[in-house]
């Protein structure tokens, strides 16, 4: 596609067509296009002062960043080191997690623990720790042996159990060594189509990591920044209560949180990891340095500190948790459609998984399925995410959607009866 505008949540091809943008471009622009104030806070930034070499200074912009987004993580997070791109910011928390094991005294430990169809980005370090085997794949010969356990996937639990009475056995199973780290997606997106942990998993995760000596790495590249109704979906799943009215994830907090995407909210690459003090602290003695000519720019700081405003002083993080509901509904309607499986998320991310029945059987990869349904929707006007492999290999097929956190219920409404309409035309009842 060539795009040639873009506007509130639509864009606009080379030929004037209009297209409702359902996943925010790459799942970043999460206020939408033409907003004047970020526009503004670029060019500001661009003309005052465009760059600072890390290694030897930096932009006030970007010092007024990491402030403002320290105070606005909160406790334990005292450190943050900006990159531009998710996956720099992947491979930023592997070198912390190794510096820090080094720290430790334990400088032998370098494993990092991943899970099953999470994805961690485009550089080999990310892909080596990717779990999403259709992104491995290619390179399988450049990275390490598979250190992947299993997802919180309950629709496709590794051992066909059911929570509670699992008693959340792929945690157990994905910690099973002494690594120097585990990363996940706090929620998988990309890869398995945000699947949500189930309520405890937070907590057994940080346990288990913590009684092995491991870091745990919050992945929020996708996450971050408003799309599931607070900065990150951790901090909004620590806050759910299960059956019985407690609420176990409660001190859950990751020692590390890779965030992105979002941060600069499709106007400036813009990513970072923000570090928990107890690693601050343990990293003292010989510090820890990654200077990169782009990362922590004053253009893309400045645009950071615009994003955060929005999400927080206009309140969209709190919107986002006000239309949760109906986008919950519009997207549960779904459900009934053939060849839908499962309909999950929460907040503005949303992941429709495709099979041949009820019993979740992946249609023949041959078929195309998830690609069809995509041509299906980009014909009536919107753009949708298609994802392979969460049936494990490259089977399964899934749609994602992750419309600007702006979008009014209008824009959400269509975004559903689109999708229906695709996927009626997909014809996946016929589909074998
Ligand atoms: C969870 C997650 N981590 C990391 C990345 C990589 O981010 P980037 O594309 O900015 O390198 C992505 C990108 O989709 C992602 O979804």
């Amino acid at each position: 596609m060539l795009l040639s505008r873009a506007e509130g949540v639509h864009v606009w091809d080379a030929d004037g067509r209009r297209y409702l943008d359902a996943t925010s471009g790459a799942f970043c622009a999460q206020l939408g296009y033409s907003r004047p104030d970020l526009v503004l806070a670029m060019t500001e930034a661009a003309s005052r002062l465009p760059h600072a070499r890390p290694s030897l200074a930096e932009g006030e912009e970007t010092a007024a960043y990491r402030r403002e987004l320290l105070a606005r993580a909160g406790a334990p997070f005292t450190r943050v080191v900006l990159t531009s791109s998710g996956s720099e910011a992947v491979d930023v928390a592997l070198k912390i997690a190794h510096r820090y094991q080094v720290a430790s005294g334990r400088p032998e430990r370098h494993r990092v623990l991943s899970l099953a169809g999470h994805y961690h980005g485009q550089t080999l370090a990310a892909l080596d720790v990717t779990g999403w085997e259709v992104r491995r794949a290619p390179y399988a010969d450049r990275l390490g042996p598979r250190r992947s356990g299993p997802a919180a996937f309950c629709r496709r639990c590794f051992r066909s159990l059911v929570y509670p009475d699992c008693r959340l056995a792929c945690a157990d199973a994905a910690v099973e060594e002494l690594p120097a780290a585990v990363i996940l997606e706090t929620v998988p997106a990309a890869g398995l189509g945000a699947p949500i942990p189930p309520p405890g998993y937070l907590a057994r995760m940080r346990t288990l990591c913590h009684g092995a000596g491991a870091l745990w790495i919050a992945d929020e590249v996708l996450t971050g920044f408003g799309r599931t109704g607070d900065l990150f979906a951790w901090k909004r799943l620590v806050t759910r209560v299960d059956a019985s009215g407690a609420a176990p994830d409660r001190d859950a907090i990751p020692d590390l949180v890779v965030f992105g995407k979002g941060a600069g909210a499709g106007y400036a690459p813009l990513g970072g990891v923000l570090l928990a003090d107890r690693v601050v602290r343990a990293l003292e003695p010989d510090g820890f340095a990654h200077h990169q000519t782009y990362g922590g720019n004053p253009i893309a700081a400045a645009v950071g500190r615009a994003v955060l405003r929005a999400l927080v002083d206009e309140g969209v993080m709190e919107r986002v948790r006000a239309r949760e509901a109906r986008i919950e509904d519009l997207m549960r309607s779904l459900d009934v459609e053939p060849g839908v499986f499962d309909v999950r998320g929460l907040g503005f991310l949303w992941g429709v998984e495709l099979a041949q029945d009820e019993a979740g059987t992946p249609f023949a990869r041959a078929k195309r399925v998830a690609e069809r349904a995509l041509e299906e929707c980009r014909e009536r006007g919107m753009l949708v995410h298609a994802s392979t492999g969460c049936a494990g290999g490259d089977a399964g097929d899934l749609i994602l959607v992750a419309p600007p956190l702006v979008a009014e219920d209008e824009a959400l409404e269509e975004m559903a009866a689109t999708l229906r309409a695709a996927l009626a035309a997909t014809s996946l009842a016929g589909t074998r």
